[in-house]
């Protein structure tokens, strides 16, 4: 049977004005620009202000920019999926206050916990329900506001983050282009280097957590280090192989933009230069659900029809994933 083919048909950003520079941290902790800029890359990070704000401010906005520039009805998007581990509360979904803030009213919406890889099982969900036949345009949305859940004294974790979001289309398309495959993996023992210690179901909050700064980022670097390093160049590499992939058929890898080195393995393992690797994290840092997405919003319009596009996640869960994208149309699409 012929599989339908399902494509990123536009694509929206968001960053927050606010510039936090690695300068203005060597003010707030005891850190230099040298050890985050050679430890990780990054120089600088967005930081959303502003009372009442949160992600779904961030998200909506990336997703009005998918309705202006192609000028469609919010009432036409059948569903929106939103990947964000800093949802704007622990219910309802931060989709369903997109949506509402979008004008969305035919979409039903849902959220997707996979941290880093957030972004990638939303896309993978996004495409099965076209797929499916059922629905003809979803909206997938990566965001994460960080510094909601960073703790401003700690230097392990606070240079590290950023805050912004990204947004695709997805719709069927009649030319065989768009997500072609996808390898998605879950390890759940990970969770103890990477989680957030109270204010889920186990640990309700209390002035003792409060007291004791369980409501922030919790990261044992290293370890996760060891195991992104591992995952994401692996998995890419699995996936370019059972496509019967080259580094020479592949225009872009879009990695998760969580630690340059990380990034650098992810390339060597899969033969590509890093010309064709897309790389924002010195400007923008992890934000964790955004990267992604947030660098198809940067090269939209370097992109081509045609081309393929590698995205690779690792992250806390442990969740990582890659998906191999052929892109399906040229520069912004119109
Ligand atoms: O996206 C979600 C998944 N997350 C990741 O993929 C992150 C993976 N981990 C990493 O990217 C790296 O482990 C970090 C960037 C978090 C840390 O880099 P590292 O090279 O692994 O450093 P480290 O944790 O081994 O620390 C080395 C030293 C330590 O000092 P001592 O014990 O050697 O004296 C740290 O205390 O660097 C110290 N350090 C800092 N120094 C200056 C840690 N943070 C800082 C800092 N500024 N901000």
């Amino acid at each position: 049977m012929q599989r339908t083919s399902v494509a990123i048909t536009a694509v929206g950003g968001y960053v927050p004005d606010f510039v936090l520079t690695n300068k203005m941290l060597e003010e707030m902790v005891d850190t230099t620009d040298e050890w985050i800029v050679t430890r990780t890359g990054i120089r600088e990070r967005r930081i959303l202000k502003g009372e009442g704000l949160g992600s779904s401010d961030m998200g909506a906005e990336a997703v009005k920019e998918i309705l202006r520039k192609r000028n469609i009805d919010p009432a036409e998007i059948d569903c929106v999926i939103c990947a964000t581990v800093t949802p704007d509360m622990v219910f309802p979904a931060t989709a369903n206050i997109i949506a509402d803030k979008t004008g969305m009213v035919n979409a039903f919406s849902f959220d997707v916990g996979a941290a880093c890889s957030g972004f990638l099982f939303a896309l993978t969900t996004g495409t099965s329900l076209i797929e499916s036949g059922r629905y003809r345009k979803v909206i997938v949305v990566g965001v994460d506001k960080m510094s909601a859940i960073l703790d401003f004294s700690d230097r392990t974790t606070c240079v590290i983050f950023g805050d912004g979001a990204g947004a695709v289309l997805l719709e069927k398309n009649e030319e065989g282009f768009g997500i072609m495959d996808s390898l998605l993996k879950t390890d759940g023992s990970g969770r103890k280097h990477l989680h957030m210690k109270a204010g889920g179901s186990v640990k309700p909050a209390t002035i003792e957590t409060v007291m004791s700064k369980e409501h922030f980022l919790y990261q044992e670097g290293q370890a996760v280090f060891k195991f992104a390093v591992k995952g994401m160049a692996d998995i890419s590499y699995e996936l370019m192989q059972r496509n019967n992939l080259t580094a020479e058929d592949i225009a872009w890898l879009v990695p998760h933009q969580a630690n340059l080195r990380i990034i650098d393995a992810t390339a060597n393992r899969m033969g590509l230069p890093m010309e064709k690797v897309m790389i924002n994290i010195q400007k923008y840092g992890n934000t964790t659900a955004g990267t992604i997405p947030l660098c198809l919003w940067e090269w939209e319009k370097q992109l081509k029809k045609g081309d393929n596009v590698i995205l690779a996640a690792f992250g806390g869960g442990f969740t990582w994933g890659a998906t191999w994208v052929k892109w399906a149309y040229d520069g912004t699409g119109r």
